[in-house]
Formats: structure tokens, sequence, C-alpha cells
């Protein structure tokens, strides 16, 4: 998820560059860059970093013109240095993107072939030979860019420059957000509107399959085939703090409701759902090294961890490998007993949680193979596993973890299919099926997220409770631990989850008509006896929220309220569950006035022991 700015008009551009970046830096932090038209030329300043770090180079190397690009980048592919660093230069043509080019492999080989040379590890570095090849045809940048997107495969936003069109840039979009700014004789474009909020209020949305031509005083949008695309101006009145968010109120809604996208993110590239194959480019690990794993060892902390108990679930059911999952702060220091063929495979978002980080040092030094599952890229623990597999969810702001959870759980469940596979347990038939299943997983997210007002409903109803009971049952046990976590991370309440059947051993004992009792009661295969689990919380007084199937009318008869989730299959159900649990956790902590990014005590990253 990184962040791209444009900019062509009468005024110098390097200032408006630096400062929509600087406002695009909650998109991704882990180097900058900039290039400008000058002279006849295009020049680059980059680097590794934060911003501050570019513009320290700018005032070593200064730079002026009146157009250019900027990027800052959030590391997909290639780790963070100044080498993959955008903006990417081939030739006469300098690119910035955001989003993944899934066939950058096939695309690279093809380049190379040609005698193409390439400087970076990056995907995005494709695009600008593409770009290049046509350009140095004596194409127009725009005739360019519509022939490269016809090779791309996958999701971008990029804007590209030449120095034969020094005052145009041109840009494309497919899945990854773009919008134009529209000023007097210049003219903005920028991931977001946040980069050029101090500048103008009028703007255009770019949608899928469109691209645009700016320069000083046209914009044309026209969509892949070069037809022209009418587009309104829409005022916007968002501070800038709102813009930040996408306007949503806070990091932690915007990332809910980002869900879909990261989740299609996390899938790109990895499988092949007709074929029933499952790969991971960045995963060094042979098909038969893979089938001689006879333990897998999952190590993560907090809500990494509820991931981590659902992944037992999926590798389980779906590999036949026996699973142990830990928490890195008890692994580390309970002298692990670590086996010949033991995978080790730790979880967490930032990289770099002291806990996961000792687990999975602990594993290593005594002999187990180590990979894990990471959002940030080249973070310590993805640094020092033997493989990674990165979840591409992009940068979570806010400290309650949600995108990076619902992502961790797709890597589990593509992990699990590929173990499956080279363990050969599941034909490509069956694997098929499931990919089926995950390719539709954003969808029905995307439609539940629709019906938000429903959860905000039910929290109004909850919102001065002092105690909350999550219960699940199987694969939505952790499910009910991870609602609990967030409701009591961000609203304050005291919430606990509990296994359904462990229910009539204690929690039981609490039940009266001041307790809320939420019941993860979907169809599959232990919905009997979690329906009975429900009817006995209802039996004695508790206030039941159930979480069911569409269609499930009985569910109705016995719950005060049921949030009901589209019918799916059994390792997907736990992806789609969390989501009202996340939502109601969110609206309660609204309705309460707590400080929902950032609640009193908690840390995004942690650490420190
Ligand atoms: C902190 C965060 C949690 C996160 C946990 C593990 O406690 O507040 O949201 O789940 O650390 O973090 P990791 O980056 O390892 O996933």
């Amino acid at each position: 998820m990184c962040g791209i700015v444009g900019y062509t008009g009468r005024n110098a551009c390097v200032d408006v560059l630096v400062d929509g970046l600087r406002r695009l830096e909650y998109r991704g932090y882990d180097s900058a860059g900039i290039a400008v038209l000058t002279g006849g030329d295009i020049a680059i300043r980059k680097s590794q970093g934060k911003i501050a770090r570019l513009i320290d180079r700018i005032a070593r190397e200064p730079v002026s013109g009146t157009c250019g690009i900027g990027h800052t980048r959030w590391a997909t592919h290639g780790r963070p240095s100044d080498e993959n660093a955008h903006p990417h230069r081939a030739g006469r043509v300098a690119v910035i993107h955001n989003g993944i080019v899934e066939n950058h492999r096939t695309l690279k080989d093809r380049l190379l072939s040609k005698g193409r040379t390439f400087c970076s590890e990056t995907d995005t570095e494709v695009i600008s030979h593409l770009l290049d090849e046509c350009v140095g045809a004596g194409m127009p940048l725009e005739e360019a860019v519509r022939r490269t997107v016809a090779e791309l495969r996958g999701s971008y936003a990029f804007l590209a420059v030449t120095d034969r069109e020094p005052e145009t840039v041109v840009g494309a979009r497919l899945n990854c957000p773009m919008v134009v700014g529209l000023g007097q004789g210049e003219h903005f474009l920028a991931s977001d509107i946040t980069a050029f909020l101090a500048h103008t209020r009028d703007v255009l949305f770019l949608e899928d399959g469109e691209m645009v031509v700016a320069t000083p005083d046209a914009i044309r949008i026209t969509d892949f085939h070069g037809q022209p695309r009418a587009r309104k101006p829409q005022q916007i009145d968002w501070s800038p703090v709102m813009a930040e968010k996408g306007g949503y109120r806070h990091f932690m809604l915007k990332e809910i409701h980002e869900q879909p996208r990261a989740i299609l993110d996390t899938l790109a590239g990895r499988m092949l759902p007709e074929e029933g194959e499952v790969f991971f480019e960045t995963l060094p690990l042979s098909a038969d090294h893979l089938a001689s794993v006879r333990k897998v060892t999952l190590v993560a902390c907090g809500t990494s961890w509820h991931a981590a108990l659902v992944g037992k679930f999926m590798i389980e059911g779906l590999a036949r490998v026996p699973v142990e999952v830990d928490l890195g702060s008890e692994y580390r220091y309970r002298d692990p007993v670590v086996e010949e063929g033991t995978l080790c495979v730790s979880i967490s978002q930032s990289g770099e949680t002291a806990d996961t980080l000792a687990g999975m040092r602990e594993a290593k030094s005594k002999g187990a193979t180590t990979v894990s599952i990471c959002n940030v890229v080249a973070s310590t623990i993805a640094r020092e596993s033997d493989g990674v597999i990165y979840t591409h969810a992009g940068p979570e702001i806010g400290v309650a973890s949600t995108k990076a959870f619902t992502t961790q759980l797709v890597a589990l469940y593509l992990m699990a299919l590929h173990l499956a596979q080279a363990r050969k347990v599941l034909s490509p038939r069956e694997i098929s099926m499931h990919l089926i299943e995950l390719s539709d997983l954003a969808r029905k997210i995307e439609e539940y997220a629709k019906r938000e007002d429903e959860i905000a409903a039910v929290a109004k109803k909850y919102k001065d409770v002092r105690d909350f009971l999550y219960l699940g049952r199987g694969i939505s046990y952790p499910i009910a631990l991870e609602g609990a976590l967030k409701l009591k991370e961000i609203s304050y309440i005291h919430a606990e989850g509990y296994p359904a059947g462990e229910m009539k051993h204690g929690p039981i004992a609490l039940i009266d008509e001041r307790m809320p009792v939420l019941v993860l009661c979907a169809r599959g295969e232990s919905y009997e006896k979690t329906f009975s689990n429900l009817e006995e919380a209802h039996a004695r007084g508790g206030r039941v929220i159930a979480v069911g199937t569409e269609g499930d009318d009985l569910l109705a008869g016995k719950a005060e309220d049921v949030l009901y989730l589209p019918s799916c299959g059994r390792f997907v159900r736990p992806i789609l569950e969390v989501v009202p649990l996340q939502l109601l956790a969110y609206h309660m902590a609204v309705l309460k006035g707590t400080d929902v990014d950032q609640p009193r005590n908690l840390a995004k990253s942690v650490t420190v022991e």
C-alpha cells in the first residue's frame, strides 16, 4: 500500500511532491523518491527510510522543475533499499507504482531475454521497461501506457513520465486508488486527496480500468482502450485528518473496510484456482522438504496468536500434520522438545514482536526449519526465518489488529493447502475447490460490511454492560477469543472468549439477565452442539447475540439479536465470522468515547519483553 503523487503545472513541483508524500507517509514509510522533468532529462532523487531522508538528499542535490512524480513505499516485492525505492527508470521513462504486478516474473524473463537490465528486485520495474520499449519506438506516453496495461495482471495505480513529453503525467488504475486534483493551470494526481488538499478541493476520482493524461491545462480520462470517460468534478469538504483516514472516522474502521482488498492482495499471484495449485515465491522450501515435515509449531502473540489457533485447524484438517500452538512468551522459556522434521511458523504483523522473535530463535537453535507469516517486509522475523509468506495487508495503523488478522488467516489457509499439495494429501481437484472458495471471500466480506448499521444498532443496545461472554466451538473458538480481545482492547469492557462446550464447567455461573453472550453459531460441523449451548444461555436469562448463517430462522427464536453471515465453507468461516465482531467492538468503543486507534496502555508493536 504505497503512496503516489504527481504534479504538472506552472509552479515548482518539488515542494508540492514532497509535501504530498509527507501527507501520504501513513501509507508506507520504508523509502521515498521523486522524479522531476528538468532540462530535457528526468532527475531522480530517492532514498531508503522516511521522507526526512529524502528531504536531506534533495537538500544536498537540489533539483527543480514544474512536472514530476513522487512515491512513498510500503515494500511488497523486494526489501526496503535505495535500489528498490521508486521511481524506477528505464531509458526515457520513470514510473511510480502502488499495487502488485502478479505476472512480473514472466514479463521480466521476457524483457531480460531482449537484453534489458534490471536494477531492482521490484515488480514495478517491469512497467518502466515495458513503457520504455514503446516510447523508445516513438509512441506517445499515453499510447505506451495503453499498450503496457494490456500486458499487466494484478493491481496497480501507477504514474509515468518521459523526458520526451516534459509537461505530461500519465496514470492508470486497476484495483488501487487514484484521484485527480483540479487547479488553475495545474493538476495533481495521488493515491488519495490528502496529498493535495492544501492546493485544491476539486477532484475527479478515477475508476478501475481507467487512465488519465494530465498536462497543466487539460485532464483526459479514458478507458484502457482509449474511449473517453466523462467524469464530473466533486468538491471535497474533508479535513486533512479525515482525508488521511479515507473519510472514515478512525483508522481501525478504514482498515476493517480494507479487508476485501487486503485479502485479494494476499492471494495475488499465489494460486491457480482452476488447476488447484498454490505457490509462494518467497518460500524456498522444496516440495520434498515440505513433504518431510512431521510437526508444525505455530508461535505468535496477541491477535496473531489467535490466527495461529485457527491455523492449527487449517493445517491439521487439510495437510494432516500435527500442529502445536504456542505463545511466544511461553515457548521461549519452556525448553520445548524440537524433533527432527519440525517446521516452526512464527506469525507477526510487525515482524518485530520480541517474544515471537525469541520463540522463533529458540526453535531455530534447536534445529527447526523456520517460516514466518509477516506483514512488514524485511522486518526482523521475516529476515531471520528460512522462508517468509508476506500477507501484503498494507500498513496497519489502528492498534487493534483487523486486516492483519484476516490476511494472516488467508495466508495460513494457503500454507495449509501448499503443505497438503506437497504431501499429496489433497488432490488438485480438492485444492481447487478450496481456492475457488477463497477467491470469493473478499466479495462476501465486502457485501457483509455494507450491513454495518445493523451491527451499530446492536452495539447501542449493549454499550453500557460491564461484562461480555463470547462462545465458539472448534475453528470458531479462536474467533470468540479474538472478538473478546477486540472488545477489551478498545472499549475497556471486560470480555471473555470461551469454548462453547466448556461453558457448563464454569462461565455458566456468570449468566444472568445482565450478561450478554455472543455465540458463534454458523451452520457447520458443530452447529447442533453450539445451538444447544446457545439455548442453555438463553434458558438462564442471558442476553444472547448469535452470529449465524443467513436463512437460519431457528436462531431468531432463541437469540435477542442475530447477525447473519453468508453461507461458506469450514475454513473460510472464521475469516468471515470475525468481521461482525470487529465492527461490534468498534461501535461499542465509539459509543463509549474511547481512543479507538490508540487505546490506553497498548502499543502497536511490542519490541520488549
Ligand atoms: C500488540 C498489538 C496486537 C498484536 C500483538 C502481536 O499487542 O497491540 O494487535 O496482535 O502485539 O503483534 P505482531 O506484530 O507480532 O502481530
